[in-house]
């Protein structure tokens, strides 16, 4: 399987550096950082470029952009890492439909064009006869989608509950249980590494309403936009409010849903019992599908890390070979 790779931050090295530790019979082809590219047809010796970007080194040539990448490398599969815009859905929006005109299958976790362009990209993969996944835009290692498309055939769903935000959890869970102040459990999580480049996308509630328009499309095809979620962010919650949730055995964590028999499309916090299957600690994601024949089916896992959205990237890369004949 010959693959491109369009961006090099914390998720691209952490595909890049699966597929040389582990192989999977992937190739990666072409290569594009913001600042440089490579194309070998031969395929790219990745553990060089893993030692030039810790480096702090361009991947490749500067004078290679990633639309050269998208329009001359060799490859099966255009993989699309790059920081998303949730404006414009851009510069990624172009490299996916480019890719898709020439009959190129694409994954990417670039929350930004799903979430604005998810039918007409999808049109234009079926027009192309080729895949679109997105398994890593959502609730980073949980395979929710791959659940949805295939574990749960001729099941209606109902509605979708979920914890859909590491940063946000981390903060309430650190403020509940270490008695942190929001501006100190904020500054930890930061430093981890999992918050938003701007972490007011987090703390607002706009991540997760992302997510929410993302897999409420991808389950009802409702063509639903950010617009159309009520969004309530964590940001004005006190450790008062979370002590006094504490003497009652509850806690607060903020909750995405969406009902369509009530129209419902709702980011907020909520009280909930701790012993509710809901209740994760730490930066772990959860989400609860209600359905007609499997009943409530609730998920966990880690919903961002750079290991952990390569190994949604993975699947979506190896599940396109086992659907398609003829890819190399
Ligand atoms: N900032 C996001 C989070 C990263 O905290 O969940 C994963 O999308």
């Amino acid at each position: 399987m010959k693959v491109a790779l369009l961006g090099l931050g914390s998720v691209g090295q952490g595909i890049a550096s699966m597929v040389l530790k582990k192989g999977l019979g992937i190739t990666i082809t072409g290569l594009a950082d913001s600042k440089s590219g490579i194309i070998d047809a031969k395929g790219i010796n990745i553990e060089e470029i893993l030692v030039r970007k810790r480096g702090g080194n361009p991947a490749g040539d500067t004078s290679v952009s990633a639309m050269d990448v998208v329009q001359n490398a060799d490859y099966d599969v255009l993989v699309e890492v790059t920081p998303t815009n949730i404006s414009t859905g851009e510069p990624a929006r172009t490299h996916i439909t480019s890719a898709l005109r020439k009959g190129r299958h694409v994954v990417t976790s670039n929350k930004g064009p799903i979430a604005l362009h998810h039918r007409e990209l999808l049109t234009l993969a079926d027009t192309h006869h080729v895949s679109l996944r997105y398994e890593a835009t959502v609730c980073g290692a949980i395979p929710i989608i791959h659940i949805l498309e295939h574990g749960l055939l001729g099941n209606q769903v109902k509605a979708l509950h979920g914890i859909m935000n590491g940063t946000c959890n981390f903060i309430l869970t650190r403020m509940s249980e270490e008695g942190l102040s929001y501006e100190q459990a904020l500054a930890e999580a930061r430093e981890m590494g999992y918050a938003e480049a701007d972490p007011s996308y987090d703390v607002k509630g706009i991540d997760p309403a992302i997510k929410l328009v993302i897999l409420a499309n991808a389950i009802w095809n409702l063509g639903v936009t950010l617009h159309e979620v009520e969004i309530t962010g964590i940001d004005q919650i006190t450790p008062e409010a979370l002590r006094l949730a504490g003497e009652d055995d509850a806690t607060i964590r903020l909750i995405a849903e969406a009902i369509p028999a009530r129209q419902l499309l709702r980011v907020s916090p909520r009280i909930l019992p701790r012993s509710h299957p809901l209740v994760v600690k730490g930066t772990l994601n959860a989400v609860t599908l209600e359905t007609d024949m499997a009943g409530s089916l609730t998920f966990i896992g880690k919903g961002a890390g750079s290991i952990e959205t390569a190994s949604a990237i993975i699947g979506d890369i190896l599940f396109i070979r086992e659907q398609y004949d003829g890819c190399s």
